[in-house]
């Protein structure tokens, strides 16, 4: 299996390189950065990968990246500003898509825009593949499935203190979401039903002095 991931040079998009490696999976390596592709597949043993070049904005170089792979891992973030031109890229160029979103605007967006382009074309497009969502999507699916009349659920996803990379702080809700889009934040796991995970839940202190509820230490400013 051939699988492209875009934004290897990230935090992230090394993990799964890497994992990629352990499953004697050699990927292809895409990114804006031909310098940060090198240290990435130097910092990944990954020496003699290919890798290919393409910005974000440019439909055609990110086709012809993933053209002749079977899927694309996307690990490009904050995804508001990737998901959909890289999805559609995969889509056009005939690749399954994953990404490990979750930023919620930017998930519905996917559904929202590319879901029957997908269909047409025979592939899958599989955003928000994350520890957080997909565990929060299986269990708001089965509540679901069990109770009557929903109208809203929320569901939280407790992260303790620890560092963020330059993209997980960015990915915080986008700054340029109105309020009226912050109340249309759904999922589609739970058909029917809106359904708000909230990706990560701060202590609410907003970087201030007050003491991070999770494990009694000191928030850090997200
Ligand atoms: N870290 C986690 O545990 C975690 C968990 C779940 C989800 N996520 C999400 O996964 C995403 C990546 O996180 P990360 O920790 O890997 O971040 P990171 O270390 O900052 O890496 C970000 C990656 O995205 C690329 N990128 C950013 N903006 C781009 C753009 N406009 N066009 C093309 N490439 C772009 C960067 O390319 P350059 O190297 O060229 O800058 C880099 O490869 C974030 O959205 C984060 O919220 C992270």
């Amino acid at each position: 299996m051939k699988i492209t991931v875009y934004g290897a040079s990230g935090y992230q998009g090394r993990l799964v390189l890497a994992e990629l490696a352990r499953r004697g999976i050699e990927p292809i390596l895409a990114g804006r950065d031909p310098a940060r592709l090198t240290q990435a597949a130097e910092a990944t043993g990954l020496h003699g990968a290919q890798r290919r070049q393409a910005a974000a904005g440019d439909h055609r170089a990110l086709a012809r990246a993933f053209t002749g792979s079977d899927a694309v891992i996307n690990c490009a973030g904050p995804f508001t500003f990737t998901a959909r031109a890289v999805a559609a890229a995969a889509i056009d160029a005939g690749c399954h898509y994953v990404d490990t979103c979750g930023e919620q605007l930017a998930i519905k967006d996917l559904f929202d825009t590319l879901a029957s382009r997908a269909r047409g074309a025979g592939v899958s497009v599989v955003p928000a593949a994350t520890d957080g969502c997909v565990l929060l999507d299986l269990l708001a699916s089965l509540v679901a499935a069990r109770l009557d009349r929903i109208g809203e659920m929320r569901t939280v996803h407790l992260i303790g203190p620890g560092g963020a990379s330059r993209a997980a702080r960015c990915a915080r809700w986008p700054r340029r979401s109105r309020p009226s889009d912050r109340a249309a934040w759904s999922t589609t796991a739970a058909s029917g039903v809106l359904h708000r995970p909230a990706a990560a839940v701060r202590c609410g202190c907003r970087g201030g002095r007050r003491c991070c509820r999770l494990r009694g230490s000191r928030c850090r400013r997200w």
